[in-house]
């Protein structure tokens, strides 16, 4: 499986396995991750599972869509190149190993 990890701005960093086609949001929700709260449910509607995604994995996904790059004109950090919203990244084995950073706020 997988494995994804999700570091908070102390450094402090998380790593977990994740089963194929769950999303970044889903994996964090389902495993207790702190700071992903994703109050939509996955609709890219919210924008409360912003994410920074690491250099090395930014180019390995897919554009953002629609819906998502609206969102992601009302993040409550920062916007960043780096920024996506975790519910609409699906983990694939090319991701294996990706790495996240989570921001310091999402409200
Ligand atoms: S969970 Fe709401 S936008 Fe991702």
């Amino acid at each position: 499986m997988p494995e994804v990890s999700y570091v908070y701005s102390d450094g402090t960093k998380k790593t977990i396995e994740v089963d194929e086609g769950t999303t970044l949001r889903d994996a964090a929700v389902d495993n207790g991750i702190d700071g992903i709260e994703g109050d939509c449910g996955g609709l890219a509607m919210c924008a409360t599972c912003h994410v920074y995604v690491a250099d090395a994995y930014k180019d390995k996904l897919p554009e953002p869509g629609r819906d998502e790059a609206e969102m992601l004109e009302a993040t409550a950090a920062e916007r960043k190149d780096s920024s996506r919203l975790s519910c609409q990244i699906e983990i694939t084995e090319e991701l294996d190993g990706i790495e996240v950073y989570i921001p310091e706020t999402q409200y």
